[in-house]
Formats: structure tokens, sequence, C-alpha cells
């Protein structure tokens, strides 16, 4: 019989308790493991500790890597030999059933060992170990003063997933060897085991194929384009070199699996088809519908139409070519093939298409895709390997093995499931690290979106709605880094970290061990690991949301202030300066009155541990005023309808936080009435440019006044000197300034663009225009 929980429970808080004289808080081991006892006393680590190893070669080769990693920064070379003699033992123990990458870790006064059933194991419980010394042991320079204790602690650890990935896209920025390693460390000490190799698309062909040297000839290369917008670039013009890009060689990618292998991670190499090879279309024209030619595109491309044939036999035997070869250099199990994203217009306008879909009795050309992609599993099949591709490739019928990474939602995780195929969890809302953690006006530039630290905490990998057998099937989750904001790794660690922390958890440990009151207690401790070792990271967590509401019917706004954090003490200051320690303390809603910047920031023990926030409250004399619309704004972005231009609160950078209106392919028209006439000198309005969702700056700004609502003076024009191709994401404020005039009506008309231009992706549609917020002084 099981013993009661709560004695268990407090059994391990005694022991908790029994030691805290001496080790004050418990070790901030991420993810957290199955279990892990604290018990009395350190185990000190010194010149002379002594490694051992035994039970096979890969014991060694961990017990080498030990010894490695800990000596930059003690500065001590440890011996490492053979036996079970050592002052920290690696055993690695067939003769015990082990679960996958199980380790247990004792520390004891005298001793530490670790033991598994493999390697994986070991090197999973030397992670544990790094964690259990002080932060410094991560620094690759040798920290003096350091007292390199390890606390006495009994762990029990296994993960939860078999997969347990992170991606990254080289594509969209080249990232070198160099960094790709550093990249798979901080994989390594999250104990992840799948690193995702995104080694083609659009803008960049990244791998070596020593039969089509083109591909990284011409495809690895681009015109540079990097001092624009990335959905604003001009494709490469006649005469222009491609100068921007680089690739790995197959010796650069056979040392990073190497090097990946070396810390029990999987290298998954993905190579896009049919689309997302704007790349390979610039290289090698002849497997296109059309024949081209093309250039590689030096940024944003939608939709994505330029894609391989899937009608002429040519593609194939390319194809299987480039997979022969990328099956030598990369010995896992997956072949990632990609599959999504793919607009089938040329597939519908191909003779070679549309012959191959007769010929194959196929209804449409999402079952033309499926062929393709049947016929790509058959050849990874015969070579010994699985395919796993997006969740489009359930488009038209599902290949008969193919494993699927659900990104666009769980939906396809649980279709794939439950008709018996493997699935990992990849959705865009908790795992796509590339878009904002923090404020878009304080953080760097990032895809739109918002998924904060705490939201990935929270992801469930394992969709309820399945049965406990179609649940087996989701091997696992990860997470996945698009690049075409992030231009180099400093960026890339910054985008990631600590998201790839809280991700770790959710992946390794038992979903109740999870909790995310206690990770934050853990996490400061993360990020010293981080600073040791020269990793950047985000402090988008710790930031405090300012929410302002207009309250209709007494008029005031009222400023809420909340942070992801638990019990934070947010400071806060009214006057525009910075808040400082003994700044005021927010402890509940605030009443606005007039025009105030308001900065908060979050404190501890006397010192700021996040950015600050700034929110503009604009109470002027239009505020509340009523809104006649001439043109009506969009049912899709109404705000909050009739107050929204003009409830005194400023959009933020997120055009869809509720202050924003939109109006889709018009000008913006609208009349304030002002209650009375009304000495006014100045007008100013806010707007929005996203030009990747095609919203773009109106072209000018006209503003006039009335006194009777139709015969109306003109006050003034303003007009944006920002090109449309040059707005990429940005606020414009156009603001007018006239000699005093008594009015009681104000007109407001944005010409907008109405279509997205020529260069745009969205060339000839509707254009977006965002307003907010009107001004009237
Ligand atoms: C994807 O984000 N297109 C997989
Ligand atoms: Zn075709």
């Amino acid at each position: 019989m099981k013993p009661p929980i709560l004695i268990c429970i407090l059994a391990v808080f005694m022991q908790m308790v029994a030691c805290s004289n001496e080790q004050a808080t418990a070790p901030a081991v991420i993810p957290q493991p199955v279990e892990m006892v604290l018990s009395h006393g350190r185990f000190r680590l010194a010149p002379d500790t002594r490694i051992s190893w035994s039970g096979s070669q890969e014991a060694s080769a961990v017990a080498a890597q030990l010894a490695s990693v800990l000596r930059p920064a003690t500065g001590f070379e440890l011996i490492v030999s053979e036996g079970i003699d050592g002052d920290i033992s690696l055993l690695i123990d067939a003769s015990e059933e082990w679960k996958p990458e199980e380790y247990r870790l004792t520390v004891e006064k005298n001793k530490v060992i670790i033991t598994a059933g493999s390697g994986a194991g070991l090197f999973r419980g030397i992670q544990t170990l790094r964690q259990l010394l002080p932060p410094q042991a991560f620094s690759h320079n040798r920290a003096e003063g350091v007292k390199w204790a390890i606390p006495c602690v009994r762990v029990t650890d296994y993960p939860r997933f078999g997969w347990r990935g992170m991606h990254l896209d080289v594509s969209r920025h080249f990232f070198d060897k160099e960094f790709v390693k550093k990249y798979i460390d901080i994989l390594a000490m999250h104990k992840l085991n799948v690193f995702h190799w995104h080694l083609v698309d659009d803008q960049g062909w990244r791998i070596e194929i020593k039969k089509y040297p083109e591909l990284t000839e011409v495809g690895a290369w681009r015109v540079d384009r990097e001092d624009k917008p990335w959905d604003s670039r001009q494709p490469q013009q006649p005469g222009e070199k491609a100068t921007y890009g680089g690739f790995y060689t197959q010796d650069d990618i056979r040392e990073i699996v190497a090097y990946a292998a070396d810390r029990f991670i999987t290298v998954v190499p993905e190579i896009e088809m049919p689309a997302h090879v704007g790349s390979a279309m610039a290289a090698c024209p002849e497997y296109s519908c059309t024949g081209g030619p093309f250039t590689v595109p030096p940024g944003g491309v939608w939709p994505i139409t330029d894609i391989y044939c899937a009608g002429k036999e040519e593609t194939f035997a390319f194809l299987e070519d480039v997979l022969t070869e990328v099956i030598d250099l990369f010995p896992s199990e997956y072949i990632h093939i990609g599959g999504d994203e793919a607009d089938k217009t040329e597939w519908k306008r191909c003779r070679d298409c549309q012959a191959r879909m007769r010929k194959e009795g196929l209804k449409d050309e999402h079952e033309l895709q499926s062929y393709f992609i049947k016929r790509i599993e058959l050849f990874l099949n015969s070579k010994g390997r699985r395919l796993i591709g997006w969740d489009e490739i359930l488009q038209g019928g599902l290949a008969p093995e193919a494993t699927v990474m659900s990104w666009q939602g769980f939906e396809g995780g649980i279709a794939a499931a439950r008709s018996g195929h493997k699935a990992v969890m990849v959705p865009t809302s908790h795992c796509y690290l590339s878009v904002y953690q923090g404020d878009p006006v304080t953080e760097p530039e990032s895809f739109r979106g918002l998924l904060t630290l705490k939201k990935v905490y929270s992801f469930e990998p394992v969709p309820p709605e399945l049965t406990a057998e179609e649940a087996e099937l989701i091997i696992g989750a990860q997470g996945c880094l698009w690049t075409e904001y992030i231009t180099d790794g400093t960026r890339a660690e910054y985008m990631i970290l600590p998201r790839l922390s809280a991700l770790s958890e959710v992946i390794w440990s038992p979903s109740d061990r999870r909790n995310w009151e206690e990770f934050n207690i853990r996490l400061p401790k993360m990020l010293e690991r981080f600073d040791a070792a020269g990793i950047n990271y985000s402090r988008g967590s710790y930031r405090v949301d300012m929410y302002a509401s207009y309250d209709e019917a007494s008029g005031d706004i009222i400023l809420e202030m909340a942070s992801e954090q638990p019990s934070p003490e947010i400071r806060y200051t009214t006057d525009g300066s910075d808040p400082l320690p003994g700044s005021e303390e927010y402890s509940g809603p605030l009443k606005m009155t007039g025009k105030t910047t308001v900065k908060a920031a979050i404190f501890e023990n006397g010192k700021m541990i996040g950015g600050i926030s700034s929110k503009a409250i604009n109470i002027n004399k239009a505020t509340g005023m009523k809104v006649q619309y001439n043109i009506p704004f969009s049912d899709k972005y109404r705000g909050h309808a009739d107050r929204t231009l003009v409830n005194g609160i400023n959009g933020s950078g997120d055009f869809n936080d509720g202050h924003w209106q939109g109006f889709e392919g018009t000008d913006m028209d609208v009349v304030i009435d002002l209650g009375d006439e009304t000495t006014i000198s100045s007008i100013s309005s806010g707007y929005m440019a996203a030009v990747g969702s095609w919203i773009f700056l109106p072209r000018s700004v006209e503003y006039s006044c009335s006194n009777d609502g139709n015969d109306y003076t003109p006050l003034g024009t303003v007009i944006t000197e920002v090109d449309p191709a040059d707005q990429g994401n940005m606020i414009e404020v156009y603001s007018s300034s006239f000699p005093a005039v008594n009015a009681r009506y104000v007109r407001i008309v944005a010409r907008g663009l109405i279509t997205c231009p020529p260069w745009h992706a969205g060339a000839g549609n509707k254009a977006w225009l965002f307003c907010d917020e009107i001004s009237v002084e």
C-alpha cells in the first residue's frame, strides 16, 4: 500500500528544514528533477579531486567532459581514471532496468556518485551536478575566490518526453559554426536531446551538396538589404551581386553533428520541400514548374508560389540525390522534409503537375502534395530513415509512417495521434520563441505577437482530448527560432532565454513537479549561470504591464499595473522620471488626470530587476468627446468602437492591443464634436506601420475645423517623410500647430495607401490604415 501522500511530503519537508542551517535555499536546478532530497553537509571540489569512470567507453567520454567543463572556472586539472574509487565516480550500470536518459546522483561529504544505464543518462546527470555548484562554475574564465561546494543531495531523474528539441533557422540569417556549437551547449545545459537544424529556406540554402555545388554557390547568397525592413526588400536587380549569406561545408556539418553527439543531442536536419525553396530555385530553376529565372529573395516572400514541380521526374531524382548526401551526413533516425506553406498556384497551371495528377488519379493539388511527400517518405524509409514534417503534410492524406510536427496549433498533433501517427508539439502559441516576450516598445524588433515566459511555462504538450493510448504518440515538444529579425547569435540567445529554461521544464519534468511560483525562485540562479557563461537573455518577464481603461460613465481613466512575476514590488512615478527604490509603491488601480507619463519597474531588495515600462496618458480637449465616422472602421479592428480614438490612451506597439482602430482599403475620415466652441491651437493623431501585416502609414493627414459641422476651414496638412518601403514597424504622430481658433468640430482625414504597393507581398490588395490616438489642444 502506498503511504498517504501528506506523510511523504512532510518527510521531505523535514529533511529540507533539517539542512536549512547549512543550505539556506534548495538547489536551483532547471529543469526540475523528478526527485531531489537534500541532506546535511557539502562536498568540496578541490584541485586534487579525482574523477573515475566505469562501465563503458561512453562513461570514459562523459568523465573527460566533466573534467573539461570544470577546468576553465576552477582552474583545476582534475585527474580522470578508470575505476570506481574516484571522489566523483561515474558508473554505467547495465545490469539494472533504466528509463531512457535516467540517472541517479548522490552527493555525500566525501563522494559524488552518478549512476546511469547509458552515457546519455550520465551526461544528463553531470548537467545537474554543474548546477549544484556555484553559478560561476559556468564561466569560461578562472573565477577567483569561489568555494566550489556542492550540497549533499540525492537525485533520481529521467525525462518526461523522448523528443525534447530546439530549432534554429539558419536560412533567414546565417549563424557560423562556433555559434551553432554554443547553441548546442545551451540545449545541453537544459537537458534537451534534439537540435532541429533548419538548413533550407527561401532566403538561403546552407548545406553543401557535392553533386549540386550551385545550391550553395548561388543559393547561399543574396543581395544585402539588411538596412531595409524584412517585408519590404526589393528583389535582386539585374547587374547586382549577391554577397550576403554563408553555408556549412560537409566537414563543418560533420563537426557539428559530432559535437552534438558528444552531448547526446541528435541533429535532425530540415531540408524543406516542396515550398520555402526560393534559394534552390535560384540555383536550379529546372526543378520548378515555370523554369524561372529566380533570384534568392533578400527578405519576406508571401505567398510562396515558386516551389518544386511535382510533375517532373527530374525533381524527384534531384531530391533523392540531395537526401542521399544528407543521410550520409546525419545519423538521425528522422529527416525533416518541411512541407509547410506551399501555395499551389503554379501546380494548378503546370502541364507536368496536371499530367501527374491525371496519371495518379489525384483529385486536387492537396493530393498531389500528399503524393510528393509519400514518395519522399518511401525513399527515406528505403534508407532506414523516418520522415517528419510540418503539419501541412496531413493535407491530402498523411504518408503511412510519417511523424507530424504540429505548429499551427494542437490540431495537427491531435489528428496525427488519432490516426496512429506520432507527433511532436510545437504550437506557435507556446513554442515560437521568435515573437516578443515583453512590450514591443522596449523589446528589440521581433515577430508580432507576445509569448511570455509564464505562457511558455503553462504549455501542456499532451492535449487533454486524447485517449491514453493516443497520448503515447505525442513523443515530445520543442521550441522554434525563426530568424527573420535575428541577425546575430547574441540576439538569438536573447530570444530563446529564459523561455527555453521554462520549456525545458515542460518537456523534462513530471507535470506535477511544475510550479510557476517555485520556478521563479530558481530562475535567478539560472540567469546567474547565463551571466557567468557569457550567454545573453531577456528580462522580459520582469516587466510591468500597464492597462489603462476609460470609464464611459465617469469619464475617468483608470490605470492598473500587473506583472506575471509572483508578488512583484512595483514602484512608479508620474512625473516622467525613472522609478527608484524609494518611488511610490503600487498598491491598486490609479485614477489618472491630465497629461501624464507613468513609468514603472519591479524592484527587489532595493534594486530594479527588469526594464522600465512607460505609459502615456493623454487627456486633452478631445478626450471622451463624440466621434462621427464619415468612413466606418473595419469590424476586424474595432478597438473599443466609437471612443477608441479619443479615450486618452495611446495604442502600444501591438496593433492587437485593443486600442488601435483599423481602416481596410480606405482613408480615415472622422469628426470630433468638442461639445461647445473651444479654443484650439494644435491637433495630432498617431498611426502605425506594420508592413508585414499590410499596415502602412497614411500618406498625409488633413486637419480642419468648423462651428456648424458643415463648412470646414483647413488648419493644416501633414505629409509623412517615410517611404512605405522604409516603414517596417513604427508609430508616427502627425502633429499640426496653428494660430488659436474657436471651433466646435474638428475633422481629421488621413489619406491611406488604399492598396499595397507593387513591391509588397500583398501588391494590389487592400492596405490597412491604423489610427490611435487623436489629441486636440
Ligand atoms: C512554419 O512556421 N511555417 C513551420
Ligand atoms: Zn509542375
